[in-house]
């Protein structure tokens, strides 16, 4: 019968056979299904196993650190942590176009990422070789994508070096059989903190795509803190199941007036985005309680600097995305 710890023990199992005494890499993005994909092979191969997180600077608060104490804490793994926040703010100046956004973000982010393999594979060069790549492929992952091959062929650019020219990782996939609620069950039996395990979707290109308009570190730094008021209410009030996911946007290249205090203030409007959804494909907007919404939007205008308003977008998807980039 399944149980989770049927699961951790067959996989287990399975990862200490196809890997042996080599060594592997898995690249965390701060989702679930990569850091329970990393707990599992680490529960497995120990040392063996080297993780990569990629600190884009457009994580939301606490989040990086979430990932360096809380999952280290919980599991011991080796990590590597690249901070790559003044290169990506730089390779976003002036860019306000949103597709612009991601391919800018995804290029950046290879680039970080295979430069921080090649170090590790240089520092194990004596050891054993890196030869494994973990990935926190989901059994929809594999029915969408045709059934998946088993193998990466990974190239290394020629600016990257450190690479051998085709070198091929084995893939581990040790969640490939198992759904989204299975792989958080999964995560709770290995000990992974509730926030990990519980965590709603946040897209790969981060707060970067919450901003609308050129992305800064000054905007990144208010729509952060707008962005924790919002989940911390939303926390308090029981609405996280409820809710899928509520992305929180700064209209950054819009002004509009407001009264606070004793003055007039010209400044700009954050969108709350709360949605209901099964899978993402189609949602609806929530409906949520007026109290919660009001509390929120008197703490951010209270709370963040420069923001004078808060709206609220009570469109479904279609005709709406979920993001607004
Ligand atoms: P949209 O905006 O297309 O979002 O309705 C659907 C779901 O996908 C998430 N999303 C992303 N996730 N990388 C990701 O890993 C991305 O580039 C990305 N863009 C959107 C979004 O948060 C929602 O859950």
């Amino acid at each position: 019968s399944w149980t989770t710890g049927n699961v951790i023990d067959e996989q287990v199992a399975l990862i200490r056979e196809q890997v042996g005494t080599k060594r592997a890499i898995c690249g965390l993005s701060g989702g679930v299904d990569s850091a329970v994909a990393a707990a599992l092979v680490q529960r497995a191969i120990g040392d063996q196993l080297t993780c990569v997180y990629v600190d884009h600077g457009l994580m939301r608060k606490d989040e990086t650190e979430q990932v360096e104490k809380d999952f280290v804490a919980a599991t011991g793994v080796q990590l590597k942590v690249v901070d790559a926040q003044e290169r990506f703010l730089g390779a976003l100046a002036g860019v306000t176009d949103p597709e612009e956004k991601r391919k800018i973000i995804g290029r950046e982010f290879i680039r970080v990422f295979e430069q921080a393999q090649a170090e590790i594979i240089a520092e194990a060069s004596g050891d054993q070789p890196v030869e494994f790549l973990v990935q926190g492929t989901l059994y929809p992952d594999v029915v969408e994508s045709g059934g998946g091959t088993g193998t990466a062929n990974i190239k290394s650019h020629h600016n990257v070096g450190g690479l051998p020219e085709d070198l091929e990782f084995q893939l581990v996939e040790p969640l490939r059989k198992l759904f989204k609620d299975e792989v958080r069950m999964v995560g709770q039996e290995l000990g992974l903190p509730e926030e990990i395990v519980q965590r709603q979707p946040f897209p790969g290109p981060g707060l970067g795509i919450r901003i609308v308009g050129e992305v800064t570190k000054e905007r990144l730094d208010l729509l952060r803190e707008a962005d924790a008021i919002a989940r911390e209410e939303l926390t308090a009030a029981g609405l996280d199941r409820e809710i899928w996911q509520c992305p929180v946007v700064l209209l950054a290249d819009v002004r509009s007036v407001g009264v606070q205090g004793d003055g007039r203030t010209y400044g700009h409007p954050i969108v709350l985005r709360p949605v209901s959804s099964e899978d993402a494909m189609t949602a609806d907007w929530t409906r949520m309680p007026y109290d919660v919404l009001a509390r929120i939007s008197t703490r951010i205008t209270n709370e963040v600097k420069d923001v004078n308003r808060v709206v609220l977008d009570v469109t479904s998807k279609p005709p709406g995305t979920i993001e607004w980039e």
